[in-house]
């Protein structure tokens, strides 16, 4: 993909905020806190301060929309799994995602992010879930794949699909926003969604 703009447009937290132009795809990207994320809308958009990350979990906590060559749409989701959220926040959370991931017309797909290193928690399995049941296909990104060896890469792998149930179809892609592993393959995966 040649990117010749990127830009944030929004930071939503309702539906009135979204952009309006619903001919746009968009595909939003959702995992636990400090799972690297908005690290990996920088590194797919090749700019380095775009979506703002940080090494304490929580930075994120609206719905950041990211717009691309004025032809589609990155989406930034708060996190979860972060221990000092209150409970009206998680509330909050919910709903927000509820919203968005029920009701946008135009979102195509949603990724899982996962970390490589790490067993999906029940949080992780859940969102999978939720993901599926609101009739997207299975999509999990494995980040931060420059902190394991490439001879354990397999075993991680495994025990992610087998955690999260993933089926045949579903799809796996270990990426690193450090060294930019993966990005190719994201890139020719969105591009075949926008297809269809
Ligand atoms: P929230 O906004 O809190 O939900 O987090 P996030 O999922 O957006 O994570 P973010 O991109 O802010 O990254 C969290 C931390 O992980 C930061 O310190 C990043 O530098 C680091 N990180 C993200 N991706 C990678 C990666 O591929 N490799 C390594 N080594 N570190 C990464
Ligand atoms: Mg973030």
């Amino acid at each position: 993909m040649k990117i010749r703009s990127a830009e944030i447009l929004i930071s939503a937290v309702k539906p009135a905020q979204y952009p309006e132009d619903i001919n746009q795809p968009e595909i939003a990207m959702a995992g636990r806190s400090n799972v690297g994320k908005s690290s990996t809308i920088n590194m797919l958009l090749n700019r380095r301060k775009l979506a703002r990350t940080s090494s304490s979990p929580g930075k994120t906590q609206t719905l950041n929309f990211y717009g691309i060559n004025d032809e589609f749409r990155l989406v930034d989701l708060p996190g979860y799994g972060y221990a000092k959220v209150s409970k009206s926040a998680k509330a909050t959370w919910g709903n927000m995602m509820e919203t968005y991931l029920s009701g946008r017309e135009n979102l195509v797909a949603v990724f899982l992010l996962v970390d490589i290193r790490h067993k999906p928690t029940a949080q992780d399995k859940q969102m999978y879930e939720w993901i599926k049941h609101f009739g997207f296909q299975g999509i999990v990104i494995a980040t931060k794949s420059d902190k394991i060896s490439r001879g354990q890469r397999q075993k991680h792998l495994s025990i992610i699909k087998k955690e999260l149930e993933m089926e045949a179809d579903d799809i796996l892609i270990p990426v690193s926003a450090q060294n930019r592993d993966g990005k190719e393959h994201v890139w020719s995966l969105i591009e075949e969604l926008f297809r269809v």
